[in-house]
């Protein structure tokens, strides 16, 4: 028994000396930075812990989804998304490398960050150098939440006999956006069988307790994949400078990443990780903010979409009003009824 707490002891150790020595190559250019924007204006805004230009940034990536293209433009409401333009000069510009991170401020969420760097820790000891290996299994967990978040909020409305206020629709897109990462990542690379079984055996048990936790605390839930997401991005722009140094080689980018971001025919796996990293930065931004929903006792509002804040919500210029700035909500003045941008209820 003394044994075994012996050896658990030094692995944690030596997960600690890894930890500090990956941080502190980091820190020249990636240093984290929670509530970067100390003004009271800015802590007003719904995404306070993304400077504005961050927040503007993953809001266009994220809308250069085709799948979220095409459903902006036969949206019941006429509302358009940003639009679906990025450059790579953005995608690898500061505002996007930079490294948020939201402060804990309750023991569930020290408990939920806690638990992330542990899971991030493991990760790094057992994929070391192999990114995109480390890319594929990511991803097989990073799909879970939003399905399950989406279906919790699915049965909470049947079961209540409530609405939704425009929760799921996010969120399954959410889970979408992930599993076409995961598709995207296994047309360069094959898992091993060892992976395969460990990525069975997560799914089990992290579908199995994340439901629970769903159901027991919602705001913690979105807390925890709030961090897990910081920890994506931590991932691929690990990825990033591996294949920038020629340890992984820039190989041209697969079909199904071309397609599904709309790229050249001559783009580059860089590239391809430049958008997936965006992506991951939207779920890092939106879990975070669904949480402090929940803190406010704001569960059944509508989720302010990222962005919107920064560069003014399309359907506003329509309605010729400032009111509601910062609600994803679109009050239809006739009706006298509230319904999401893409008639979400
Ligand atoms: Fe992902
Ligand atoms: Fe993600």
């Amino acid at each position: 028994m003394q044994r075994m707490m012996l050896s658990s002891t030094r692995v944690l150790g030596a997960l600690g000396r890894m930890t500090a020595a990956r941080q502190t190559a980091m820190a020249p250019t990636l240093a984290s930075r929670p509530f970067s924007s100390s003004s009271d204006a800015a802590r007003d805004r719904r995404y306070h812990w993304v400077e504005p230009e961050a927040e503007r940034l993953i809001a266009r990536a994220y809308a250069r989804h085709r799948q979220l293209a095409q459903r902006d433009a036969v949206s019941p409401n006429g509302w358009k998304s940003f639009p679906p333009s990025i450059s790579i000069a953005d995608l690898e510009s500061p505002a996007i490398e930079q490294e948020y991170h939201y402060p804990p401020k309750t023991r569930g969420d020290r408990i939920a960050k806690k638990l992330v760097d542990y899971g991030e820790k493991l990760m790094h000891l057992f994929f070391r150098e192999k990114y995109d290996h480390h890319a594929v299994t990511l991803e097989t967990v990073a799909a879970v939440p939003g399905v399950v978040g989406a279906a919790h909020r699915h049965l909470r409305s049947l079961r209540c006999m409530k609405r939704d206020h425009g929760w799921i629709n996010p969120l399954q897109e959410e889970a979408e956006n992930e599993r076409m990462h995961l598709l995207i990542w296994m047309q360069h690379t094959k898992p091993t069988g060892i992976e395969r079984a460990f990525v069975i055996m997560a799914q089990g048990i992290y579908v199995a307790a994340y439901s629970v936790l769903m159901y027991l605390s919602p705001r913690t839930a979105h807390r925890t994949v709030g961090y897990l997401e910081e920890a994506a991005h931590r991932a691929y722009t690990d990825y990033l400078r591996a294949v920038d140094s020629g340890a992984i080689p820039n190989v041209p980018a697969g079909e199904i990443a071309k397609k599904y971001y709309s790229l050249p025919d001559d783009a580059k796996l860089r590239d391809v990780i430049l958008h997936v990293r965006a992506d991951e930065c939207m779920h890092r931004d939106f879990n975070h903010h669904l949480s402090d929903l929940y803190d406010a006792k704001e569960e059944d509002e509508f989720p302010t979409k990222m962005g919107e804040e920064v560069e003014g919500k399309p359907s506003e210029a329509k309605e010729g009003a400032s009111s509601g700035v910062g609600r994803a909500s679109v009050v239809m003045a006739a009706s006298g009824k509230k319904t999401g941008p893409d008639g979400a209820q």
